[in-house]
């Protein structure tokens, strides 16, 4: 696995901190974020400093043990709750903390470092059973595509797509990657083809406007991407272009997987026409390269998510096991399981 190292709990309960990688740096600069108050991580997640959905609730969750040093638990965990709308991670990860009987620092890190640790075990899970469907599809040298960053950057452990390539790796079996560079902020470029490289993967970078005539070209077997939320009928939002992705590999008749633990799944709501979907600013259209490349005062629109249907979805990959067929009892089959 890559050796970066995205989040961590530095000392103790009391007078402790959370360290973070700041990965908007990434790959030129390896910088770390020492957050000491909540507005500093409300600020890293908003900027996406920490990014991907387990990470931006253990991040959130590591926020609100800063907010009970300042005795100020309550408003952390409000507060937090407003800096991104569309993973349900964040929610999940706050409503564990605002559930710990004691609202004192120690009670309150442990909860934090056991939803870390958590997060960690299920994305080993995850790799497990998202192996034998990797091995399947990338046989006859045909490679897994994946879109923005579902890696180690984005959870406690060795990601969510990704998981099935590391365990892959770890056992020796030889398998290509395409990484979607993944317009505007470029995830797919900046951190997963940096991670991957630095595992030893063979990865090989793609603009996301080449996908459909790589898929033409016979190279891809599979697609695996993460989620952010999922509904109660396997409805999944994933970053922006992932549902065009969906679409192209429903044309080139290659299965579609998204891998996620059961803390991406929103059961309260039915389909993912409920799906919050956050809308980031216009520079990062008209600036994402460092520089202008739109003229002045140009239009923006710029969701930051889509949703793919679940019909697009051959299974989702989780801890708990395959969800295959995508349907609402299977949902309900594998997440309510324990
Ligand atoms: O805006 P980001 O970088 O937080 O978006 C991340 C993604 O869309 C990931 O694919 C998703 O969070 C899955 S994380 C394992």
């Amino acid at each position: 696995m890559s050796n970066l190292n995205p989040i961590a709990w530095i000392g103790d309960a009391a007078t402790g901190h959370l360290r973070l990688l700041d990965q908007t740096q990434l790959p030129a600069r390896e910088t770390y974020l020492d957050c000491t108050d909540v507005q500093s991580v409300w600020d890293a997640i908003k900027r996406l400093s920490v990014r991907g959905a387990p990470e931006i609730g253990i991040a959130a969750a590591y926020g609100c043990v800063i907010g009970a040093q300042h005795n100020q638990f309550d408003h952390a965990a409000d507060h937090l709750a407003t800096s991104r709308p569309t993973a349900v991670n964040l929610f999940w990860a706050i409503d564990r903390m605002r559930r710990v009987q004691r609202r004192e620092v120690h009670a309150l890190l442990v909860e934090a470092k056991a939803i870390h640790d958590e997060d960690r075990r299920m994305c080993r899970s995850i790799g497990d059973y998202g192996l034998p469907l990797l091995r399947q599809h990338t046989t006859n040298g045909q490679a897994v595509l994946t879109h923005c960053n579902a890696g180690a950057l984005a959870t406690g452990g060795i990601g969510t797509a990704t998981a099935p390539m590391y365990v892959a790796h770890e056992q020796g079996l030889p398998f290509r990657v395409f990484a979607d560079e993944t317009r505007p902020l470029l995830q797919g470029a900046r951190l997963t083809a940096c991670e991957l490289q630095r595992a030893g993967i063979d990865v090989t970078l793609i603009c996301d406007n080449m996908a459909a005539q790589v898929m033409r070209e016979g190279k891809v077997g599979m697609v695996i991407v993460g989620a952010d939320r999922i509904a109660a009928n396997g409805d999944a939002a994933n970053k922006i272009g992932t549902y065009g992705v969906a679409v192209l590999a429903r044309h080139h008749h290659i299965p579609f997987y998204v891998a996620a633990p059961s803390s991406t799944f929103d059961l309260s709501i039915p389909d993912g026409s409920h799906i919050p979907i956050e809308q980031r600013g216009s520079e990062e259209i008209t600036e994402g390269f460092g520089r202008r490349t739109a003229p002045d005062h140009v239009q923006t629109y710029s969701p930051a998510f889509d949703v793919t249907p679940a019909s697009l979805i051959a299974a989702i990959i989780t801890e708990r096991g395959l969800i295959e067929p995508v349907t609402m009892q299977r949902v309900r089959q594998v997440i309510d399981s324990r």
